[in-house]
């Protein structure tokens, strides 16, 4: 059962089915997923009792789907991230700015947003680039090294300060890509395309949307299964 007291990042991991809820609510899972219930419903005025009951409602309602990352294996729930980078960056983020591009030299009277759109969305591949290849290079290497101590094959050589501050990089970093999309969400009206008469605009909204999904949930499983795990790893190895 569900609890006020319980964060929403925890709920979301044991029942991903609550996705759902926390998006038709507009409350951020992902990159404040420390927030109890209780918290967030009193900074958004929405009455706990119900968001409790709606959560509940869909828990059990979903009981035997599976929460595949509530104890998970780091290097797998990794290679998974890595995975799904890979087609990010090569294939979705290059192919959002040639749209926006298009629609603000071509249909800039139908969409005066377009120029804004096209900026912001250079700006999100240049950070979120950033941020995967940081990812990569640094934190993953030593987040795989701990594990393996964990799990007994080696020592680790990692410092405790120097993951805790990756963590806190990372988390930060976070926030701003998800701010950069919430801006690009508030310019095309949550990727509304309807009604236009360009084809370019429909199509970055679509994958504009698709976009926001995907990154959301990377931001959910880093910041409340991968991050959250490391520090426990952490704890455990360090004292
Ligand atoms: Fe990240």
């Amino acid at each position: 059962m569900i609890n006020a007291k319980q964060t929403i990042g925890e709920i979301a991991v044991r029942q991903p089915s609550t996705i759902e809820v926390f998006e038709q609510l507009g409350i951020q899972y992902c990159c404040h997923g420390e927030d109890t219930v209780e918290a967030i419903c009193k900074y958004l005025g929405l009455p706990a009792k119900g968001v409790l009951s709606e959560l509940n409602r869909v828990a059990d309602a979903n009981s035997t789907t599976k929460a595949p990352w509530a104890d998970p294996i780091l290097e797998a729930l990794m290679g998974k991230l890595l995975r799904a980078r890979s087609v990010l960056i090569q294939q979705d983020l290059p192919r959002i700015q040639r749209l926006a591009r298009t629609v603000s030299s071509c249909h800039l009277r139908e969409h005066p947003n377009a120029i804004h759109v096209a900026h912001l969305s250079a700006t999100l591949a240049n950070e979120v680039t950033s941020h995967f290849t940081d990812e990569a290079q640094i934190l993953f290497p030593k987040i795989r090294e701990l594990e393996l101590a964990y799990v007994g094959s080696r020592s680790a050589t990692v410092h405790l300060d120097s993951v805790r501050n990756d963590l806190a990089h990372m988390t930060q970093e976070h926030g701003a890509v998800g701010d950069l999309l919430s801006r690009i969400q508030e310019d095309t009206e949550d990727y509304n395309a309807t009604g236009t008469t360009c084809p370019s605009y429909r199509g970055m909204c679509e994958k504009l949307k698709g976009l926001d999904g995907e990154i959301r949930q990377q931001v959910h499983l880093e910041n409340n299964v991968l991050f959250d795990r490391a520090l426990q790893i952490s704890g455990a190895l360090y004292g």
